[in-house]
């Protein structure tokens, strides 16, 4: 079988298997609880495996998701099997139309700094925003969660042998991604990174995949620019999945940023 198959399979698998945690999903079904009192249609932009999007719809909304990567997508079909408030399918958000109409479109899991796309990252991560506000109808809500970290140098600038994840998928297929550190730019806020995926197929035959990576960074004030211009207005700001106000700017003790954002 052809090795990238195997390997895109086998991420997609281990990655359900180990990214499994729901502490997000259950803050961002208090804000809608909070914020919405109806059953809301909602797009979850890079739905991944379904990890966000299927518990969005057993609470009873209406659900979408999309997403490139068809081995992730074919996880989420599965989850939401019997579900009848839930379908997923196969967009690039960079480059397709996702549709309009929305009352709330999600772009959570960290997304921003996770995006697949030949486009210029920065450009990508505008876009991404850009598309999700002409998906919402007039009046609807964007739920953005995102790292943002208050010393970017200090955690991309990294060095040395490290593995975010191993393990051995449903069809045997045993692997680990191996990285070797990253370099961040604080000029340009790109961070590149080099790395490899070391796969044994279930015939026993072993092989890595090169994964190379880069990623631009995001700042906070760059987020609120690029959402003002999409023609969103931020109503409420959290900092570290908890009810405190994001600071302007963030302190020593942000990671993660969560913005519920309404369209004019
Ligand atoms: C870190 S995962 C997050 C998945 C899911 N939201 C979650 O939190 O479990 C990032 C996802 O973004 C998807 N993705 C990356 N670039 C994309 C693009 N240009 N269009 C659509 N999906 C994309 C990937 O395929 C992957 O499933």
């Amino acid at each position: 079988m052809n090795r990238e198959f195997i390997a895109k399979h086998w991420y997609a698998d281990v990655y359900e298997q180990i990214e499994n945690q729901t502490n997000d999903v259950d803050f961002l079904i208090k804000v809608l609880n909070e914020y919405t009192d109806a059953p809301q249609n909602i797009l979850e932009i890079a739905c991944g495996g379904g990890r966000i999007c299927v518990p969005l719809a057993e609470a009873g909304h209406t659900v979408t998701g999309i997403d490139t990567d068809e081995h992730m997508l074919l996880r989420c079909y599965r989850r939401m099997k019997g579900l009848k408030n839930i379908r997923c399918f196969s967009a690039d958000a960079v480059t397709d139309n996702l549709g309009t109409g929305y009352d709330v479109v999600v772009l959570a899991g960290n997304v921003l700094i996770n995006i697949e796309s030949e486009t210029d990252y920065k450009q990508a991560q505008i876009t991404f925003i850009n598309k999700a506000a002409a998906a919402l109808r007039p009046g609807g809500h964007l739920y953005l969660d995102f790292q943002l970290l208050f010393d970017d140098a200090k955690v991309f600038n990294s060095q040395g042998e490290s593995s975010y994840f191993e393990g051995t998928d449903d069809m045997g297929t045993f692997g680990r991604t191996v990285r070797y550190g990253s370099v961040y730019d604080p000029v340009t806020q790109l961070c590149c990174g080099t790395g490899h995926w070391e796969l044994t197929a279930n015939n026993g035959e072993n092989f890595t995949v090169i994964r190379n990576w880069h990623k631009h960074i995001p700042k906070q004030a760059q987020v609120y620019k690029w959402l003002a211009e999409a023609g969103l207005t931020i109503e409420k700001t959290y900092k570290n999945f908890s009810d405190e106000k994001l600071p302007e700017p963030i302190d020593e003790s942000t990671y993660r940023a969560t913005i519920w954002a309404r369209k004019k």
